[in-house]
């Protein structure tokens, strides 16, 4: 495929797995540090890009949650989002979903409110001045147990007009998605949307418990499905979509080269994939540069790359106008670069 790059960079495209704490750039992070006097335990923005050497979910956890720390004011959960979108728009994403952690900021002393409030205002800001629509989903710390959740999803209601959905994320392992059964059922019933990380390090097990005890709309990565030819014909056959993160897969070790990454097996096996950024700021790129990655090691099609793009609007928590005109937008563009 020519000038893929150049293609990819204008293509229209939606993010779907996002982790807004997962953005913070090191040298915002500092910015923030010292504007609320928080200490960081790295001297320097180059000896804290040093440590982001990961080799599995959890060391990349444990760094990720000491840079939440120096999130504190409405105004540096604003910062934080406003960075991203700004670069989002940079990239011709058209539509965002992302996952905020509130348990990373309640847990530490920030307000509920606080957090979302600044969140909130780069959103509406975004969609004001770059045309970006958005929703944001709240994902439950699953290494935390279900009483925190029940309580966060409670601090959650008054928030319904603004949080379209709740999910599950942190350390997989030993936290099978079964766990959360109880406050799932109660976000569904008070019409939250559901998603779950599921098959990133964990077994095809978690990703039929997310389906089946989660009742989720979504899986998050889902890598491991590969392992369970049963699971991938139920995945097709539902239209389950995967929001895939390549260079995190590659950054947490899930995969050892992207030569080996699952993306092209899953679009062969007519599976609803997605291309995301998980937590841009950590593992070298944003949705561009994850599209190029991939595309390159893969030598994914034109044809690929426009069915991804396609099937993250479709995978999207859009609705039906807004939609329409998004798949229009990309239809116009491939139409435009033959
Ligand atoms: N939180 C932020 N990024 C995550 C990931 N890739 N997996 C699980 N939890 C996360
Ligand atoms: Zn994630």
């Amino acid at each position: 495929m020519n000038n893929a790059r150049t293609f990819i960079e204008g293509l229209p495209k939606a993010e779907l797995h996002l982790h807004i704490e997962g953005s913070f750039e090191p040298e915002l992070m500092f910015e923030l540090a010292q504007r609320n006097s928080v200490r960081l335990a790295y001297g320097s923005v180059a000896e804290l890009r040093e440590a982001y050497a990961f080799s599995e979910l959890q060391d990349f956890l444990d760094i990720y949650y000491q840079g939440m720390s120096v999130l504190v004011e409405e105004r540096d959960f604003y910062d934080l989002t406003h960075a991203y979108l700004r670069r989002m728009h940079a990239q011709n994403v058209r539509h965002v979903e992302i996952f905020f952690d509130p348990q990373g900021h309640t847990d530490r002393g920030v307000d509920f409110t606080t957090v979302i409030d600044g969140i909130w205002r780069a959103l509406q800001d975004a969609w004001r001045n770059y045309g970006i629509s958005s929703q944001l989903i709240m994902c439950f710390l699953r290494h935390l147990d279900q009483n925190s959740a029940m309580r966060t999803l409670d601090q959650a209601l008054a928030y319904k007009d603004r949080i379209v959905g709740v999910g599950l994320d942190s350390s997989e392992l030993g936290h099978p998605p079964s766990k959360f059964a109880d406050v799932f059922a109660r976000a569904r019933r008070e019409g939250f949307r559901l998603v779950a990380h599921a098959g990133e390090e964990g077994p095809p097990e978690y990703i039929y418990e997310a389906l089946d005890v989660l009742h989720v709309q979504r899986i998050d990565h889902g890598n491991r499905a590969l392992e369970d030819p049963a699971l991938i014909e139920r995945l097709a056959a539902e239209n389950m979509p995967l929001t895939v993160c390549p260079l995190s897969n590659l950054r947490l070790c899930v995969v050892e080269d992207l030569r080996d990454h699952p993306l092209q097996k899953m679009l062969e096996l007519r599976l609803c994939a997605t291309v995301n950024s998980d937590d841009p700021a950590y593992f070298g790129g944003y949705i561009n540069e994850n599209f190029v990655a991939v595309q390159e090691a893969l030598q994914l099609t034109r044809k690929q790359i426009i069915v991804l793009a396609r099937n993250g609007f479709t995978a999207a928590f859009l609705d039906a106008p807004r939609r329409t005109q998004l798949l229009r937008e990309l239809d116009d563009y491939v139409a435009a670069h033959p």
